[in-house]
């Protein structure tokens, strides 16, 4: 075998651009009071969820994810043609197959490379750069589209006050791009990844059916206690290891986007961590929790303000069903 000349690069997997879509239709507390027996206070006080965003009849996770998708490549000045990697994260597919992302490929009019869904419930964005940042790394492919996009309302108990208040519709997406050089903390892109899961808390947040058990597609089911005692640690656990893995601190961030379930448990994290109030992206009071899509909304809220600049550390961080959780850590 001739080896002579085959040299493996060192690649860095940077962020060009990030864009997001939520449907039109708003649905407020006060509204949920009309459907089952809730409050205005009671959902403000233990989650900070004041609004969410709910998809129109005939109106698919694919359309939202079509439509961040495309945002996003508007923003990183990115043609769709120069795209060969597309991962999605959702639980709530069109279908149970083929994978949404290859809906999104079509729609794109993308016909080389490839496509797939990723599911880890909640943490499935952090899950899903992971990924892409793995296979750019690797010489896999060398511009990819991860999208976090969920139709929550479709999987939701209506009856189920302990559930339905909590969640919302949407999508967000980033432009990722294998660039030479290894990562470093001088250089935009990706710095580590942090992924865990341990199912032995599957029962605590699950739903209801699936293709194989009931051949349906089932309801959201959660010890929202339970999914609560848990949260802050398991988060705090996939930070602090970034910190570790990279030499930086708290002090060193410029932004913390965590996933955005409950205003509560980010504000606990963010304490325990010692992480700048200021520095917290919190988009969970106009969003409610959009499961996959709920960091990229979140992060395109602070790029579309104008407010990062190039060269920004920024932390994601996300907690889920699974339990499934983890971290990215970036420089813009
Ligand atoms: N409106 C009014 N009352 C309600 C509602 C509601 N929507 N839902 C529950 N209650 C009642 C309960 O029935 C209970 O009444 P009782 O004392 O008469 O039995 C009372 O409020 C307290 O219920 P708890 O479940 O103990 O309330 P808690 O303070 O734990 O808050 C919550 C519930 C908000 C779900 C909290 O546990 C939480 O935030 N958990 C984290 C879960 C989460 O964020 N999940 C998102 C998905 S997971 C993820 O993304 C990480």
């Amino acid at each position: 075998m001739k080896t002579e000349g085959f040299k493996v690069k060192a690649l860095r997997s940077v962020f060009l651009g990030c864009g997001s879509y939520l449907p039109k239709k708003a649905l407020t507390n006060q509204q949920l009071t009309e459907m089952v027996d809730t409050s205005d206070e009671w959902i403000v006080q233990r989650t900070g969820i004041r609004n969410r965003h709910i998809a129109a009849e005939g109106e698919f996770t694919s359309h939202l994810a079509i439509n961040a998708a495309k945002a996003a490549l508007e923003n990183a000045g990115v043609d769709a043609q120069d795209i060969d990697l597309i991962v999605l994260a959702t639980s709530t597919p069109d279908n149970t197959f083929p994978a949404t992302a290859v809906d999104v490929q079509a729609a794109l009019g993308i016909n080389h490379g490839f496509a797939f869904d990723i599911q880890a419930v909640c943490s499935g964005f952090v899950y899903a750069v992971t990924t892409a940042d793995a296979y750019l790394r690797g010489g896999l492919a060398k511009r990819a589209l991860v999208i976090g996009a969920e139709t929550f309302s479709r999987i939701l108990d209506w009856e189920d006050r302990t559930t339905c208040v909590l969640f919302g519709d949407g999508a967000g997406a980033v432009v990722m791009e294998a660039q030479e050089g290894a990562p470093s903390l001088e250089e935009s892109g990706v710095l580590t990844c942090q992924l865990r899961s341990d199912g032995r808390h599957k029962d605590k947040l699950y739903v209801d059916g699936g293709p194989s058990t009931t051949q349906t597609a089932g309801y959201l089911r959660m010890q929202g206690r339970e999914v609560f005692k848990h949260a802050v640690g398991m988060v705090t656990d996939v930070i602090e290891a970034s910190f570790e893995a990279t030499g930086t601190t708290a002090d060193d961030l410029d932004w913390f986007v965590p996933h955005q379930a409950n205003q509560r448990i980010i504000d606990a994290s963010a304490k325990k961590l010692g992480i700048a109030p200021e520095k917290v992206v919190k988009t969970v009071s106009e969003h409610g929790n959009t499961s996959a899509a709920s960091i990229p909304l979140a992060l395109d809220s602070i790029v579309k303000s104008g407010d990062v600049k190039k060269g920004d550390l920024i932390m994601l961080e996300a907690m889920g069903g699974g339990f499934t959780w983890g971290s990215v850590l970036l420089k813009w």
